[in-house]
């Protein structure tokens, strides 16, 4: 089978050669855009719904016309079928379009659609199985009275600047705390921890993505008869963690073993992380047979 990259940009289908946008495009510009990244299982995308109902909820966040997501879902089926790759990546952007360089929503002159798929790549096996290592940075996450960080806006160099924070520190990924203190999430990741049986992860109002893969494991906890609690949390509920992992919808379930230089509790990927692996790989695997209606 071909491995491509295809392009939907305003109704037309693209090649990567031909898949270009205007410089004036205010996505290019300012970061005037939102979007959503999801990939597909079997061929079938993953959670389509709810990732086109948050693009719509950050397109209204940030005052752009409500998309028309039946079209929008047709378009990125087409271009899924035109890329014909086993298994996509897919990326669906909406900027403000171009106009007259200024801030004024007033230039701009239309907003743009781009659906992109490109063959699917997940970080390597080895990584799930010695877990990542993540580092508490100093950049925060965007205060919800700026940039609302529920919004997944097309403007990341706060989370850019923490990652590479992060990799200067050797680690795999940043975890950012709020204004608060308290943990948020990561670069493109929501983190969770597991201490005396419950799993954690800060609550919405603590100002974070609200992750689609977050609230797929969060139900498949709760299924599974699993404690779960959404609330504040120090940064040291982390380092004293039992277990931790990062969710999205790239990674998965990624195991969490070292914060810095210490080992989140036994330093390997706990009972309860993998557990919860499992069980999203498992429900994967629904979505690529059918099984859940897809
Ligand atoms: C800031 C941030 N948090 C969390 C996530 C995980 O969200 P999802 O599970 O919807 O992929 C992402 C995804 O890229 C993100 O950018």
């Amino acid at each position: 089978m071909s491995v491509t990259t295809r392009v939907y940009i305003d109704g037309t289908i693209h090649d990567e050669a031909t898949a270009v946008v205007p410089v004036f495009d205010r996505g290019f510009l300012y970061g005037d855009s939102v979007y959503e990244v999801l990939r597909t299982a079997g061929g079938r995308p993953v959670d389509l719904d709810r990732h086109l109902e948050r693009l719509a909820r950050s397109a209204n966040a940030i005052l752009l016309p409500a998309p028309d997501l039946t079209s929008l879902a047709a378009a990125l089926y087409a271009t899924l079928a035109a890329a014909a790759n086993p298994e996509s990546y897919v990326r669906v952007i909406l900027t403000r379009g171009a106009g007259e360089i200024g801030l004024d929503l007033a230039l701009a002159e239309g907003a743009r659609t781009i659906v992109l798929a490109k063959p699917l790549r997940l970080p390597p096996p080895e990584l799930y199985e010695r877990g990542a290592r993540v580092v508490v940075v100093d950049v925060i996450r965007t205060p919800r009275e700026a940039v609302d960080p529920a919004v997944k806006s097309g403007n990341y160099l706060n989370n850019i600047l923490a990652l590479a924070a992060a990799r200067r520190a050797g680690a795999d990924e940043a975890v950012m705390k709020n204004a608060q203190g308290r943990l948020a999430e990561g670069s493109t990741s929501n983190l969770f921890v597991v201490r005396g049986g419950v799993v954690e992860t800060p609550a919405l109002a603590e100002g974070l993505l609200p992750g689609i893969t977050r609230r797929r494991v969060l139900e498949l906890a709760r299924a599974r008869g699993l404690p779960v609690a959404e609330c504040p949390l120090e940064p040291s509920a982390l380092v004293a963690a039992d277990e931790a992992f990062l969710t999205s919808s790239l990674r998965g379930v990624l195991p969490v073993t070292r914060v810095g230089d210490a080992a989140v509790g036994a330093g390997i990927p706990g009972p309860v992380t993998r557990a919860l692996a499992a069980a999203y790989t498992e429900y994967l695997a629904a979505v690529a047979s059918g099984a859940n209606g897809h």
